[in-house]
């Protein structure tokens, strides 16, 4: 394997960051990264023998913006790794979805894992992780990853067709706080976001509910609207007490 390694990720909250931080050290190779979350489109292929593409899941899916990018990949001849990471509740389709795509686009997707981080909606559901048992399997998994000589394409769960993808009823909002700086506008992977007469308006029909703009505004002024909040919060209620668990495959 070559000392370059080249990571495709998309992390509106950090989580999927923290995870694809802890295994690309852990590969100890240079890593040359890519944030899905950029609003232009990849414009150049990758150069190495093996990419990595770590995903959050939502709704059982991946993002549309990464299923939109890692599609205009040329991966013939190359291998893949994919880590979905999934907030404690269930990963279903997102592995098996990003690993069609790549297989698709000619790559060999040598390995996968689904990973626990925090909810980034409720907090309360994989509250701290990844932890340090977390690390240790993340890093066991990079291990395995650097010192795998597959050529073949692996088999991960999940069914076809795919779960039917979220339907966004709701965007976030800005509170009476809001200076409308424009953080929240500058870091929305799908452009929702923009300035109207001194408030920010965020276009429903674009907005993924990613809660990247909410994690980045300076005054804690963006929140989900209340009633949806709630409603998932309530949904995810039975998820705080347990731990669910780190998948791999190989
Ligand atoms: C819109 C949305 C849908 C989500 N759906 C799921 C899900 O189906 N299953 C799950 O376990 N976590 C789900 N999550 C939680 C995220 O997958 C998890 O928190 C992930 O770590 C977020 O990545 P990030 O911190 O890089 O943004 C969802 C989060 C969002 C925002």
């Amino acid at each position: 394997m070559s000392d370059k390694m080249e990571v495709y990720y998309f992390s509106p909250t950090g989580g999927t960051k923290k995870v694809s931080d802890i295994f690309a050290a852990a590969v100890g190779k240079d890593v040359v990264w890519h944030d899905l979350g950029d609003k232009q489109m990849l414009t150049e292929q990758p150069q190495g023998e093996l990419i990595i593409v770590t995903a959050p899941v939502f709704a059982g899916r991946i993002p549309s913006v990464v299923r939109e990018k890692i599609k205009t990949l040329a991966g013939e001849g190359k291998k893949a790794v994919t880590i979905a990471v999934y907030g404690n509740r269930a990963y279903e389709d997102a592995l098996l979805e990003m690993n069609d795509i790549l297989k698709q686009a000619g790559f060999t997707v040598i390995a996968a894992a689904a990973f626990v981080a925090q909810h980034s909606i409720v907090p309360e559901v994989g509250t701290g992780r990844p932890d340090a048992e977390d690390i240790k399997e993340i890093r066991a998994f990079a291990e395995a990853v650097k010192n795998s000589t597959s050529a073949e394409n692996i088999h991960v769960p999940g069914n076809r067709p795919y779960k039917p993808e979220m339907k966004v009823a709701a965007a976030p909002l800005s509170l009476s706080s809001c200076t409308a700086c424009g953080v929240c506008a500058k870091i929305c992977p799908t452009d929702a976001i923009a300035a109207a007469e001194g408030k920010m308006v965020t276009d429903v029909s674009k907005c993924i509910l990613c809660m990247a703009c909410v994690h980045a505004c300076p005054l804690q002024a963006r929140i989900l609207p209340p009633p949806l909040q709630e409603k998932t919060d309530n949904m995810l209620a039975a998820f705080r007490d347990i731990r669910n668990k780190n998948e791999v495959f190989f």
